[in-house]
């Protein structure tokens, strides 16, 4: 990353419209809009956006509410909503050619589903979602416990990246071959968006939702200013909160962090690179909060998963293949696509395999690639398998660095297709993606 192309700017206000109640129907509705992505007083961006703004409304519901979503394509493209980390009916999942048909420019989709779990989630489409997401279309999905943890503020953090010009517009190029043979869309200028804007005292206890929206960036975040636990990750409460430190956020993943404020000044979020320390953003701190008790923090209230049954798991191995410096380059200048799974490029009619309902699988990613990838299924959440052995954190997308392997474990119990793919979106959309089938 060149650091001098990166700036900073906290005024997010501009960027977070409206919070909707999603338990009665609404309206989404796609459509272009303009952004201050730059700071105040240079160019502003036109993007696509949801309901006026980018990223788009805050969806916010009760555990076990039901969401009805009137979604209305006006982007001038097609389009489709994918609810990422819900596990909800298949025929909801948002993806176009595998459960619903594209939303053509003009028409619209009613999205209705009952969200299972609590947690931190997101909305995103899943149309040429490399060039769509980049553009602006998501937004925060947040399901609330039936009793929510004891905190002052609740507030959700979206980190993202974009790539700019010098007048304002966001670089075009979306399918750029070096960036989907290497890491991706990789932006010039990154923020770390905080809804509601606020100002936090010290002594607060807060809860911060930080959701990873980049395309393609992955995010170690530091946190400065205050001191607390990961209380959960991709929306699933962990068994036992883990240290703030060492904090990594690939694309699409997301941590809870419950965090007492310490700092007098600010509460900021920092991205450590290799050039130094990069500002993504921050909560201004005034004043102090004196009826407060320090407390410890509380774990929360684990969603219902089934457990897996691993005397009668299936084995299955998912081998990433490609990228630049790989054999299959060559496809990829010839018009091939540059990354596969099990040596299959994109999707085909045959599943990657299909599982009985109910089933539980242990695969094992292995990453045969000189790059991370962040690999995400939908429907579901799995176990990552820790190097003891042990089944750790339950996610819904896993990150596997360069040369590494690491199992999951998912107990497959959703019906439907549901597709497994890279959530770097360049390599989504380079071939990177497969399939599954519970029946
Ligand atoms: Cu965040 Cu296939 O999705
Ligand atoms: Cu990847």
């Amino acid at each position: 990353m060149n650091r001098r192309d990166f700036l900073i700017t906290t005024s997010a206000a501009t960027l977070f419209p409206r919070i909707a109640l999603a338990s009665a129907p609404m309206e989404l509705v796609a459509q272009p809009v303009t952004a201050q992505i730059l700071p105040e007083g240079e160019p502003a961006t036109p993007m696509l956006g949801f309901n006026g703004g980018t990223p788009g409304p805050v969806l916010r519901a009760r555990q076990g509410d039901a969401f009805d979503i009137r979604f209305l394509n006006q982007s001038g493209e097609g389009s489709a909503v994918h609810w990422h980390g819900l596990r909800i009916d298949n025929a909801m999942d948002g993806v176009p050619g595998m459960t619903q048909e594209v939303v053509e420019a003009g028409d619209g989709f009613e999205y209705r589903f009952r969200a299972p779990d609590a947690g931190t989630f997101w909305y995103h489409s899943h149309n040429r979602s490399w060039e769509q997401v980049a553009k602006g279309l998501y937004g925060p999905l947040i399901v609330e416990e039936p009793t929510p943890p004891d905190v002052d503020h609740d507030l959700i953090i979206m980190i993202d990246d974009w790539r700019m010009t010098e007048d304002g517009t966001l670089a075009d190029g979306f399918e750029n071959m070096h960036d989907q043979a290497h890491q991706g869309r990789l932006g010039n200028f990154a923020r770390a968006l905080v809804e509601p804007v606020t100002q936090v005292r010290r002594g607060d206890r807060l809860r911060l939702r930080l959701i990873n929206v980049a395309t393609d960036r992955i995010f170690p975040v530091e946190l400065e200013g205050v001191e607390g636990k990961v209380v959960a990750l991709d929306g699933m409460p962990l068994v036992t909160p883990q240290e703030m430190s060492g904090l990594i956020l690939a694309p699409a993943q997301r941590a809870d962090i419950i965090a007492d404020v310490t700092s007098a000044t600010s509460a900021s979020f920092v991205f450590p690179t290799r050039d130094g320390p990069y500002l993504l953003g921050e909560i201004p701190v005034e004043g102090a909060n004196t009826t407060r008790q320090p407390s410890e923090i509380s774990v929360l209230t684990p969603n219902e998963i089934a457990s897996p049954d691993m005397d009668n798991a299936v084995s299955l191995t998912l081998t990433m293949e490609g990228g630049a410096m790989s054999r299959r380059m060559m496809q990829g200048m010839m018009g091939g696509d540059i990354w596969a799974f099990n040596g299959q490029s994109g999707l085909t009619d045959t599943p990657l395999h299909s599982f009985e309902r109910g089933k539980t699988a242990r695969i094992r990613l292995v990453n045969d690639t000189r790059f991370p990838h962040g690999i995400h299924l939908h429907g579901h959440h799995f176990f990552e398998v820790g190097a003891d052995g042990n089944l750790g954190a339950l996610r819904d997308t896993t990150l596997v660095d360069a040369d590494e392997t690491r199992d999951i474990v998912c107990v497959f119990g959703n019906p439907g297709r549901w597709l497994l793919h890279c959530h770097m979106l360049g390599h989504q959309a380079a071939g990177m993606k497969t399939w599954v089938e519970v029946a």
